[in-house]
């Protein structure tokens, strides 16, 4: 009886996942423009921050999403080593979690090759001290080798390597720290395997899932790439419209998002594809009971055409507003919320991107604009829908030095620390002046705990 005790005891703590919300809330928040501003053909790039992203939301995001590759790209202009700007985060004085993506260097053919121990040992420290609550405190989600099942990097389309690099990554950060949440996130298996076929290749086995000689539309998307449920936290995946596919590459008519794309992409569909559907949410979150982010992703408004000899303005058709709320309105749904409930994390990819598509430095490229906090009437857009959800959006509480995500302690009774300043708007939690915390964000922790103490109450009971 008491080991059926201690079995059901340790099923519910592996049950909460490190730093996922409660139920029924979400977090939403962005990828914005770090890198130095710049100015590239008619657009201006970079220059932006977390602080400014809140203060033209007028709320404090409960996520941003930073990116360093591995090994570390070194600054040609000082040689120091280009990790995350984790102090652009820092600025905002919120607690806000680090979503961070560890790209597989690629500045070789063979990416995994380049990955010494020592490169993991560094990084591994780097997360201990990012994370450890006497040093920066922050809630890290981790997320490596991103889109591995698409050909546009370099490190993609190689299941079995890309299973191993993962998995010796996790165990070399484990190590070092029990505090960093891992997120396994595919690209969106909308068109997979994105053009690509395969007949012969140390890889093709993997690859094959159906086992019918080629790497083709009917294999599976994901399966090849997972690295097993005790490697992986959270799953994500990426997840973009950038136009009617129909009307021709690369995409450009700025026709609107459909509606409901978030659970056609997610779970497969094939009218808006043509490869077939595999149901990545039953397949990942529900099965292995994980909780879902999409890891990157939105709507992009195509702004311009490289042309041979100037740029085009492209026509608006639907419009930036029309096109990007259709997306967002497919998640910041509550029709969707409540149908998949693990789906709790929501990143927009609040980037421009330049000439894309084709990339590979021929002239027709787009200039595609994803960013929802720049056009005006976007932005009221997006914060009207926001506001809609109410407390469903669990944004960010004020920075508290010192506190511990794991145990609770350090908390808002902290004598010596410090109140929250310059935030935007505070709609949930308490007002920001008195330096607290939100109780609804710093209980996921102690709330397992509790969930065990009456689960073991109720058993002792039982038996
Ligand atoms: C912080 O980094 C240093 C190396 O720079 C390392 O020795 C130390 O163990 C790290 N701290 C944690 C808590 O991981
Ligand atoms: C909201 O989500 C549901 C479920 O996916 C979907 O049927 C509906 O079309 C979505 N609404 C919009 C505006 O996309
Ligand atoms: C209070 O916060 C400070 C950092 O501001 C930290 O050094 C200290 O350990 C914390 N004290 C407790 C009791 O948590």
């Amino acid at each position: 009886m008491r080991l059926v005790f201690l079995a059901l005891v340790a099923a519910q703590l592996s049950a909460a996942t490190l730093y996922e919300p409660a139920d029924g809330k979400i977090i939403f928040g962005a990828w914005v423009e770090t890198e130095a501003a710049s100015t590239v053909g008619p657009v201006t790039l970079g220059g932006d921050t977390p602080s400014a992203f809140n203060t033209r939301l007028g709320q404090n995001a409960g996520v941003f999403h930073m990116s360093q590759s591995i090994p570390l790209a070194i600054s040609p202009f000082d040689q120091t080593q280009q990790t995350a700007p984790l102090n652009l985060l820092e600025t905002t004085k919120t607690d806000a979690i680090l979503f961070l993506t560890i790209y597989p260097s690629q500045t070789g053919a063979t990416p995994y090759d380049l990955i010494t121990d020592r490169d993991l040992q560094l990084l591994a420290w780097q997360l201990g001290n990012i994370t450890d609550p006497t040093l920066s405190g922050r809630r890290v989600l981790l997320r490596f080798g991103p889109e591995m099942n698409g050909n546009w990097f370099a490190y993609g389309e190689q299941p079995t390597r890309y299973v191993a690099e993962y998995r010796r990554l996790v165990n070399a950060i484990r190590a070092v720290t029990r505090r960093v949440s891992f997120v396994w996130s595919p690209n969106a298996g909308n068109n997979y395997p994105f053009g690509v076929t395969r007949v012969a290749d140390a890889e093709l086995a993997a690859l094959d899932t159906n086992k019918d000689g080629v790497f083709d539309s009917e294999d599976d998307p994901f399966s090849p790439y997972w690295p097993g449920e005790e490697y992986v936290d959270w799953v994500g995946t990426s997840l973009y419209w950038k136009g009617d596919a129909a009307t021709g590459f690369p995409t450009k008519d700025n026709s609107r998002t459909p509606a409901g794309f978030f659970e056609q992409i997610l779970q497969g569909s094939e009218t808006l594809a043509v490869n077939r559907a595999y149901p990545f949410y039953t397949q990942y979150a529900e099965r292995y009971k994980k909780p879902l982010v999409m890891s990157e992703g939105g709507a992009a408004f195509a702004l311009y055409q490289d042309g041979p000899t100037a740029t085009e303005r492209l026509p608006v058709n639907a419009g930036q507003l029309a096109i990007q709320q259709s997306f967002w309105r497919s998640y910041l749904n509550t029709t969707l919320l409540r149908q998949f409930p693990r789906a709790k994390m929501f990143i927009n990819f609040e980037h421009q991107k330049v000439f894309e598509d084709p990339l590979a430095g021929g002239t027709r490229g787009i200039t595609r604009d994803y960013r929802i906090t720049f056009d005006p009437a976007v932005l009221a857009g997006l914060k009207a829908d926001l506001t809609a959800l109410g407390a469903t959006v669990q944004w960010a509480g004020p920075y508290v030095a010192g506190y511990d995500w794991l145990t609770g302690a350090g908390g808002p009774n902290n004598a010596t620390a410090p109140a929250a300043t310059s935030a935007p708007v505070k709609t949930d939690g308490p007002p920001a002046t008195t330096g607290a915390v939100a109780t609804t964000s710093k209980s996921d922790a102690m709330r397992s705990v509790t969930r065990v103490l009456v689960f073991g109450v109720w058993l002792a009971l039982v038996f």
